[in-house]
C-alpha cells in the first residue's frame, strides 16, 4: 500500500516535471477515445500528453487524426464508444494531461480547469500583456489555452463519419455535428446532438473527431484526434447530406457555406481547405467567421431517411413440414426500411418454399435436392414481420 502510493506520487511528480506548458495543448478524454493512456499499449501511461499537441504544417497522412505520433493506430477497445443520443447530448474532459482526468488515478487529480489547478472564475490575461501585445493567459500557467479570456475561446467541435476504418474517411463524409461556443475553458463539455442523426453506424463503429482550432496565443495550427463513436436515436432519422469546405466569411456572411460542413484544415502542408490566408494571431475557427453557429448543427441532413445496415438473420429450420419463425429485429425497429433474412437449413430439410406474411408474397425454392440452403427474403420492418417457411424432408 505504501509502496504503491510512493509510486503513485513519484508519477504525479515526474508528471509535473514534464508539463512543458508552451508545448502542452488540449484534447479531449473520455470512453472510445483512441490513444488512450499514450500511443504504446505494452506501457500504459496514465500521464500522457500524446493526444493533446496540436497539428502544424504536416501532410495529409500525417496529421489525419494524429497519425504523426501514432494515435491513430491505437483504437479503443472492442465495444468501447463514444456514445451519441441524437436530441441529447454527452460530456467529456478538456485537458492538457489524461492525468488531470477522471481517466487516471481515480480522477484524483482533476479540479473545474484543463490543468487540474485553481483559477479564478473570470481567469484573464491584462489586455495588451505579454508578446505582440495579445493580452493572453501567462505561458507558464496558461500558455496551453491559446486565449485571453472565456470570451475570446473561439470553439470546439465534434465530427462524424459512418465508416470505422480511418483509412477509407474521406472529407466529403466528415460531418461536423456539434459546436460549442467559448470552450476549451472549462474541464467539462457537454455538447449537443441533432436530433435526426441516425443510428446506421456499422457493429464496428462511426468514427468521430474531436476538433479546435484556436486564434492567436500561440502558434497558428489546429486539432483532430480519433474516437469510435455510436449513435443512438429514437426519432425519425435523416441522411447527412455530403459535407463541404467550411468557407472564411469573416468580411461576408453570404459566403458562409450553410448546411454539412467539413473539419477546418488550417496551416497544413496538405488540405487546407478554407481560403483563408492570414497572417500570425488570426485563424478560421468553430465559429461564426466559417458560418458554425453554436450548438447541435441541425442543418447538415438531406431529406432522404438513411439507409439500414443490413441485418442477418440465421434461422435453422428442423426437418418438420412447415416451419415459423419471427424476425427478431421486427419489434426493435422504428422505420421501415427494407430488411433481409438469411434462412439456413442444417438438416436433410429442403426449403421449398418461404412466404413473407407482411408482405403477402412468397418465394419459390427452384432447388430440390439441397441439404443446406441459404436465401434471402426481403420483407419490412417497422410491423412484426413473420417469415413461414415451408420445407419437406429428403
Ligand atoms: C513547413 O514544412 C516545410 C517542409 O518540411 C518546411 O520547409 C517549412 O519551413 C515549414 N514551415 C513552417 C512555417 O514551419
Ligand atoms: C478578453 O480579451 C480580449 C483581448 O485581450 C479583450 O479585448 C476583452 O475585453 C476581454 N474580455 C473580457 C471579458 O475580459
Amino acid at each position: 500500500m505504501a509502496a504503491s502510493s510512493q509510486i503513485l506520487r513519484a508519477a504525479l511528480t515526474v508528471s509535473v516535471l514534464l508539463f512543458n506548458p508552451a508545448a502542452a495543448h488540449i484534447a479531449s478524454f473520455g470512453p472510445g477515445m483512441y490513444c488512450r493512456n499514450g500511443p504504446d499499449p505494452s506501457s500504459p501511461n496514465l500521464n500522457s500528453n500524446a493526444p493533446v499537441n496540436p497539428l502544424y504544417n504536416l501532410t495529409r497522412s500525417q496529421w489525419w487524426f494524429q497519425h504523426d505520433r501514432g494515435c491513430d493506430a491505437v483504437p479503443p477497445p472492442d465495444g468501447e464508444f463514444l456514445e451519441l443520443p441524437a436530441g441529447e447530448s454527452f460530456t467529456v474532459e478538456l485537458a492538457n494531461n489524461q492525468a488531470f482526468t477522471t481517466l487516471s488515478y481515480d480522477g484524483k487529480m482533476v479540479s473545474d480547469w484543463p490543468d487540474g489547478a485553481q483559477h479564478p472564475e473570470d481567469w484573464h490575461g491584462e489586455v495588451g500583456s505579454g508578446p505582440g501585445g495579445e493580452g493572453c493567459l501567462p505561458g507558464d500557467s496558461g500558455g496551453y489555452m491559446h486565449v485571453q479570456n472565456e470570451t475570446m475561446a473561439q470553439g470546439t467541435a465534434w465530427a462524424i463519419a459512418y465508416e470505422s476504418d480511418l483509412s477509407k474517411i474521406q472529407m466529403k463524409d466528415l460531418v461536423v455535428f456539434s459546436v460549442l461556443k467559448h470552450t476549451p475553458w472549462h474541464r467539462l463539455a457537454t455538447y449537443a446532438v441533432p436530433s435526426s442523426l441516425p443510428a446506421t453506424c456499422p457493429p464496428e463503429g462511426c468514427t468521430c473527431a474531436w476538433l479546435w482550432v484556436p486564434r492567436g496565443c500561440g502558434q497558428p495550427n489546429m486539432y483532430m484526434q480519433p474516437y469510435k463513436c455510436r449513435v443512438s436515436n429514437n426519432g425519425p432519422a435523416k441522411k447527412l447530406a455530403k459535407a463541404q469546405p467550411p468557407t472564411y466569411c469573416v468580411d461576408d456572411a453570404s459566403k458562409c457555406v450553410k448546411g454539412a460542413k467539413q473539419m477546418i484544415v488550417f496551416n497544413q502542408l496538405e488540405g487546407d481547405n478554407t481560403g483563408f490566408n492570414g497572417g500570425w494571431g488570426w485563424s478560421p475557427g468553430y465559429n461564426e467567421r466559417n458560418g458554425y453557429e453554436s450548438g447541435a448543427q441541425e442543418d447538415i441532413f438531406e431529406d432522404a431517411a438513411p439507409e439500414q445496415p443490413t441485418p442477418t438473420t440465421s434461422v435453422t429450420l428442423s426437418s418438420s413440414s412447415a416451419i415459423t419463425t419471427e424476425s427478431p429485429t421486427s419489434a426493435s425497429a422504428s422505420a421501415a426500411p427494407a430488411e433481409s433474412s438469411s434462412i439456413t437449413t442444417t438438416t436433410l430439410a429442403q426449403l421449398t418454399q418461404i412466404f413473407d406474411t407482411s408482405s403477402s408474397t412468397a418465394t419459390t425454392i427452384a432447388e430440390t435436392s439441397v441439404h443446406s440452403y441459404s436465401t434471402t427474403v426481403t420483407g419490412r420492418i417497422g410491423k412484426p414481420t413473420k417469415f413461414v417457411c415451408y420445407a419437406q424432408e429428403d
